[in-house]
């Protein structure tokens, strides 16, 4: 029988499609086989990476016959266990996790051991528990660096005179990744902060300090409010290290309501509010995490586990959870500023012109 050729184009673009979705999988067929169902637990819809992160894990997994669970847990530390148990109780098949508190999940994990559903840790490694098997996230030390060196050379640091002045922000304590965003940063500042050609003049310079709980972008407002009234009421700012584009645009609220002249500062996620902001020439630098590409590699990884394979990993030593090294795979964050986001991020299908203008 001849088949229209409408119907074959149609039947190879969906073994194509099926193909390079998914290298590793066992059989190719027009149909979708029913695989079962992921878990996929997020930590919130408050901040829009989080969705599009949700939404490329969905398609990606449809498009491989699996069905998906995709919950966020609002930023709420036992709404998350019990949405992960309920999970596990429903009998997915694996459970891919970007973790509120990355240190709070022992024992839900220990009962997915129990029950043999294999987990991922998603973009936030997940701490203190051997029942986690992978890690899908950037290279975060990485991300840290790239924001403090556009300051440094934002400011000319190596040149200039000096002093200039800088307050540190910093992420979420119970974050993993927020500790290596700050040790990637410092790595680069400290030798400038040593010799006094940058001054924090809060004096907040510890993890500690300047940590922002959840990530919360008020709260850095607040902060921000308070150093503007207190300790630099007088001075000068020059920049302002932020590890994140939610607390970026809490900052520069607070630094526009006090009338101040927008130091530099730096951001990381390009969320597209900031990614305005950056066009405007107000928010200085973000870091560009590419979600569509960690989908991809958490997908890969459950797939692999589930179909008989071995996850491709590119680090076996950075990640130790407390317990265990977790295997994981790191991408490359990238370096956008106004110089290079219309290549970056429109050119490179992130975000389309109109959604830039709008
Ligand atoms: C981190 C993540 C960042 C940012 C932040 C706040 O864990 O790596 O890219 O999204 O959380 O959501």
């Amino acid at each position: 029988m001849r088949l229209p050729r409408v119907l074959l184009l149609a039947v190879a673009s969906v073994i194509v499609l099926a193909t390079s979705a998914a290298c590793a999988a066992p059989e190719i067929s027009v149909a979708a086989p029913d695989r079962g169902t992921i878990g996929i637990s997020l930590p919130t819809t408050k901040s829009e990476r989080w969705l599009s992160d949700g939404r490329g894990m969905e398609q990606q997994f449809e498009l491989l016959g699996y069905k998906t669970d995709l919950q966020y847990a609002e930023d709420d530390v036992k709404g998350q266990i019990s949405q992960i148990q309920g999970m596990i109780d429903n009998r997915v098949r694996a459970l891919v996790i970007g973790s509120v508190d990355g240190g709070a999940l022992k024992d839900v994990l220990a009962s997915a051991a129990t029950a043999g559903i294999p987990v991922i840790a998603y973009d936030r490694l997940i701490r203190d528990t051997p029942d986690v098997d992978y890690y899908a996230t950037f290279d975060n030390f990485k991300v840290g660096v790239l924001q403090a060196r556009y300051i440094v050379e934002a400011l000319g640091l190596p040149e200039a005179r000096g002093p200039f002045t800088i307050e540190l922000f910093a992420g979420s304590p119970d974050d993993n990744n927020a500790d290596f965003f700050f040790d990637g940063s410092m790595s680069v500042l400290r030798p400038y902060l040593r010799s006094r050609k940058l001054r924090v003049v809060s004096g907040e310079t510890s993890f500690r300090r300047v940590a922002t709980l959840r990530w919360d972008g008020a709260v850095a407002k607040t902060r921000m409010q308070r150093l503007l009234a207190g300790p630099l009421a007088d001075e000068r700012l020059d920049a302002v290290l932020s590890p994140y584009d939610g607390l970026s645009r809490g900052i520069l609220e607070a630094l526009v309501a006090d009338r101040r002249r927008l130091p530099i500062i730096t951001g990381q996620d390009a969320e597209l509010d900031s990614v305005k902001l950056i066009a405007a020439g107000k928010q200085s630098e973000t870091v560009y995490k590419d979600t569509r590409e960690l989908a991809k590699v958490a997908v890969q990884m459950a797939n692999s586990l589930l179909t008989g394979g071995t996850p491709e990993v590119n680090d076996t030593k950075q990640y130790d959870n407390g317990v265990k090294v977790v295997p994981a795979f790191l991408l490359q964050p990238v370096d956008v500023d106004r110089t290079n986001y219309r290549r970056v991020l429109v050119d490179g299908g992130y975000f389309t012109a109109d959604q830039l203008a709008g």
